[in-house]
């Protein structure tokens, strides 16, 4: 192996001290025998332009981006498709002989992981709790696969309304929204097929929050919260209680990881192994 061949790289976001990236992705490269190495850079939001001036200088192949930066650093590139456009977050980058290709791999990974869960979204009613950046994302990869209906529930109802709104005129596929109240959720989970929590309630460390009251859960509705901290939320235990088919927020953290894994290596990701590390290390955290 010459070491000077090898590719770098990065996730660039401020606070970075807790991601689980650079882990996941050097077990998966030296699990493939791949001569990769990922490393985290804590960026501000002022750094930003600078940041992306030095990747293209040092020639960093592959950059995941995170908080605050996943929306602004669109204008910073030089390719982005017409779904990363109308999401209007990007969180990972491919530099390809020095073209900064963008895609958002917070929808895929989310699809990816409802697919290994054996549910197929053709035809079925989405209940989605949430508008803000994940729900973008999810959304429109909800969208592209036709589900009969989708249906936005959001505290701020005018954050709903205006994703409800473009989602709706940007891919064709009707989506309505509501404010996230009792009521609302009383009502539209009456014959909802699928639930994904994309709100924070929840998580770490109000884990004694649910978005969802237990008495409107049942046994024949897919429940997923892309919360992963903690493992099991209220709302997926409660799920569980009811019969639900449940997905949990580590799925979707593995395969959005996977995703970006192979738009950089061209190999398929070690899926598996990656999902083993994170839960390790959330459990080694939570201890
Ligand atoms: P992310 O990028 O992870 O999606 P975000 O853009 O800050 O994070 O979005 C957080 C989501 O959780 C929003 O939909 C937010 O609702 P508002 O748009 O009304 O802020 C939702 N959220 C956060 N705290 C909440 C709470 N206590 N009750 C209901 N919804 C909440």
């Amino acid at each position: 192996m010459t070491l000077y061949k090898t590719k770098v790289c990065c996730v660039i976001g401020d606070p970075i001290e807790h991601t689980l990236s650079p882990l996941i992705h050097n077990k998966a490269f030296e699990n493939l025998g791949l001569d990769f190495v990922y490393v985290a850079f804590r960026v501000n939001r002022e750094m930003l332009g600078k940041a992306i001036d030095g990747i293209r200088a040092f020639n960093i192949h592959g950059i995941n981006i995170t908080i605050p930066h996943k929306v602004r650093v669109l204008e910073y590139l030089d390719v982005v498709n017409d779904l990363v456009r109308n999401i209007g977050a990007v969180n990972t980058i491919v530099n390809e002989e020095g073209r900064l290709i963008g895609y958002n791999t917070d929808g895929d990974g989310a699809l990816r992981a409802l697919v290994k869960g054996g549910v197929s979204l053709s035809g079925k009613k989405v209940v989605v709790l949430g508008a803000g950046g994940a729900a973008r994302a999810i959304v429109y990869f909800v969208a592209k696969e036709k589900p009969s209906s989708i249906m936005i529930l959001n505290r701020t109802r005018e954050k709903a309304d205006e994703l409800a709104e473009n989602v709706s005129t940007k891919t064709g596929m009707l989506a309505r929204a509501k404010k996230l109240a009792n009521q609302s959720l009383k009502y539209e989970m009456q014959d909802a097929d699928l639930v994904i929590n994309c709100t924070s309630v929840g998580m770490a460390p109000n884990i004694g929050e649910t978005p969802l009251p237990k008495s409107l859960l049942r046994k024949d509705i897919v429940v997923m919260d892309i919360i992963y901290n903690p493992l099991e939320t209220r709302l997926l235990k409660e799920a569980k209680e009811a019969g639900a088919i449940t997905i949990s927020g580590v799925e979707m953290f593995v395969h959005q990881a996977a995703s970006a894994f192979e738009i950089w290596t061209g190999n398929k990701a070690p899926v598996d192994l990656m999902k083993q590390i994170t839960i390790e290390a959330l459990e080694g955290e939570l201890k």
